[in-house]
């Protein structure tokens, strides 16, 4: 009997699919269409029972389900197939990252789900000739192998804005090295995985996009070199390969679908041809014929959720490459993994253009992340980003918002996901946060009986209602993700009762202050608790006190009562806010990270 398919994305690939399916006797075909009828008319042979939601789809119990909506949201959805008992076929790339593919594959094999990646020149008949005639030896031993495509992105879906397609947004996962990744993937399937891989990715041409449109990798084996070239700008388009062996070469050209192959010794080239009236859909034909057959039990699996992952690696290992300037070692077998990269990621980051929001905004924008920068001047916030991108290479904007503003808070997180898509880490570091020894912080260190009823109501504001506010809009949507990090910013303060001795005669440290940022910590815990079934983590960093501007007398008796003997530098909680906001920190939520110097710990 055939299978029950969801399709979840109706572009061009998932209508592709949906006839070629039919073409097959498969007809429960329904499917999630995200842009509804915002999206291009179906054509008679497309047209298919929609669903309104993923949740809806997945709930008639499908037995497999085509993922081919943007590359960014690939993983989630697959994850959410197979939980719910479907097999699942992804579009190429298997996603953005490589975050998180081993733990899926992992996942879907324990619960005996097949995960298939849309790599569909696997099934070009001449293709298939050329990877049986390397492995028989006919050129040889391989030494140099150069693959090719140049193709022109305006020209691809004439019905639309080139710019708005996910090809060409880098939130969506788009990019020529991730769109165009076949080509990576017949590497992968002629020669396994490099060990080493250097590149360099550019954004060369006039099209108007954030994503590179030109990739240039080498890869090293053992004894073999392999480039890889990849654009968004030939015009004519063009694919092809050329392998050159110890006893010959061979040449494949997708325009005319022919591979020849010259040995050494023989006057003519050994000439295949594609079958007569062969058309490009006709390898997503075999491809769909060949996932039903895996289905059916009657053949193993050409295109398997481990096949899409090494692409990915490789294609990961460039993207580090070129943006490192390195070469970057991948070796085979083994698993390419930084638990601290952000690739991908899309953080805010409150009170951006504070003392320490700029130090966690830069270390997020340097390990890969998107970047909002927020903070009451809108100004200050577009200046800290142009600074920020230029020194990081990385995406960071600058969007004002007052967090005890509802409305402005609400418009900050709208504005985010209009423009990225997701939100994965929320930093909620602004605070008002008095230094000692500045006039203007005075009335914060009066004696507790005259401590001004405004301040406290202030603080109170800014330091619990703004995490409060922030949490809730970001939270909600992480939780519909299925996946984000909460860093809350605590502090000393919020975990001991202050020292007043060392803030001189009469002064005392800011009651608002220490009572505000102990509430953090359990509003961390509750959302933890709240948030967990959900794959949101929640956690409180909790710094000590950075040597910034205050008296000289403050710092020394500040010091002497930290372990370490001195007060923190800025950068000091950068690696603090890397870690609880990457997978590093991937089982930690509810916590608190003390970093102060031994503060508390005597
Ligand atoms: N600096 C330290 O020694 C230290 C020690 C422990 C904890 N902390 C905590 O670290 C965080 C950052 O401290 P910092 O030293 O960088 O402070 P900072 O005063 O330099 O930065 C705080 C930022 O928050 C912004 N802000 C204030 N009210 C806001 C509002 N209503 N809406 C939006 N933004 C607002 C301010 O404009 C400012 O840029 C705070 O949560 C603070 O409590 C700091």
């Amino acid at each position: 009997m055939p299978p029950k398919v969801l399709i979840i994305g109706l572009g061009s690939i998932g209508r592709r699919h949906v006839q070629n399916l039919r073409a097959l006797g498969v007809n429960d075909i329904f499917a999630f269409r995200s842009r509804g009828a915002a999206a291009r008319p179906l054509e008679p042979g497309e047209q298919v029972l929609t669903v309104p939601t993923l949740e809806a789809g997945l709930a008639r119990k499908p037995d497999i389900v085509f993922v081919t909506n943007p590359t960014a949201f690939h993983l989630a959805t697959a994850r959410a197939a197979v939980r719910a008992g479907a097999h699942v076929f992804i579009e190429k790339p298997i996603s953005h990252t490589p975050n998180g593919v081993e733990e899926f594959l992992s996942e879907a094999a324990a619960a005996g789900r097949h995960v298939f990646v849309g790599f569909n020149f696997r099934f070009h008949p001449t293709i298939r000739i050329a990877r049986e005639r390397l492995l028989a030896g006919a050129i040889g031993r391989p030494v140099s192998a150069r693959f090719a495509i140049g193709e022109y992105l305006p020209d691809w879906h004439p019905w639309e804005d080139y710019r708005t397609s996910y090809s060409a947004r880098a939130e969506l996962g788009g990019g020529v090295l991730l769109t165009q990744i076949h080509d990576i993937d017949l590497l992968n399937w002629f020669f396994g995985l490099p060990r080493e891989v250097t590149a360099s990715l550019g954004t060369c041409g006039e099209l108007g996009v954030d994503v590179e449109d030109v990739a240039a990798l080498i890869c090293n084996y053992e004894r073999l070199i392999a480039e890889v070239h990849l654009d968004y700008l030939e015009k004519p388009a063009r694919r092809c390969f050329t392998i050159i062996g110890t006893g010959g070469k061979m040449e494949w050209t997708q325009q005319d679908g022919t591979l020849r192959i010259w040995r050494h010794g023989a006057s003519e080239p050994e000439e295949h041809r594609a079958p007569l009236g062969f058309e490009r859909n006709d390898m997503f034909l075999a491809e769909a014929a060949h996932v039903l057959a895996v289905l059916r039990g009657e053949e193993s699996s050409l295109i398997s959720g481990d096949a899409g992952r090494d692409a990915l690696k490789i294609a990961a290992a460039a993207k580090r490459a070129s943006a490192e300037r390195r070469i970057c070692p991948l070796v085979a077998g083994e698993r390419e993994h930084n638990p601290f990269d952000l690739t991908g990621r899309v953080a805010i980051v409150t009170g951006a253009t504070g003392l320490l929001g700029r130090e966690y905004a830069d270390e997020l924008s340097r390990a890969g992340a998107t970047v909002v920068a927020t903070d009451l001047s809108q100004g200050r916030c577009v200046e800290l980003a142009a600074s920020l991108s230029a020194a990081t290479g990385g995406k960071v904007i600058g969007l004002a918002a007052d967090i005890t503003n509802s409305e402005e808070v609400d418009r900050l997180v709208a504005e985010t996901e209009r423009r990225f898509g997701r939100i994965d880490i929320l930093v909620n570091n602004a605070a008002m946060n008095p230094v000692p020894g500045l006039a203007i912080f005075e009335k914060s260190f009066a004696p507790f009986e005259e401590y001004p009823r405004e301040l406290w109501e202030r603080e109170l504001a800014v330091n619990v209602t703004g995490p409060f506010l922030l949490c809730q809009r970001v939270g909600a949507l992480m939780a519909r993700q299925g996946r984000g990090s909460i860093i809350n910013i605590s502090s000393t303060y919020g975990n001991v009762a202050p020292d007043h001795r060392i803030y001189g005669p009469g002064k005392y440290k800011s009651v608002g202050y220490a009572v505000t940022k102990s509430a953090v910590l359990n509003l961390t815990r509750y959302l933890a608790a709240y948030w967990g079934p959900k794959g949101v983590r929640v956690n409180t960093l909790t710094p000590g006190g950075v040597g910034a501007g205050q008296d000289p007398d403050f710092r020394r008796q500040y010091a002497d009562r930290t372990m370490l003997g001195r007060m923190a530098e800025k950068n000091e909680y950068r690696g603090a806010i890397l870690y609880l906001a990457s997978d590093a920190s991937s089982y930690m939520t509810g916590a608190n990270l003390i970093v102060d110097g031994g503060w508390t710990a005597w």
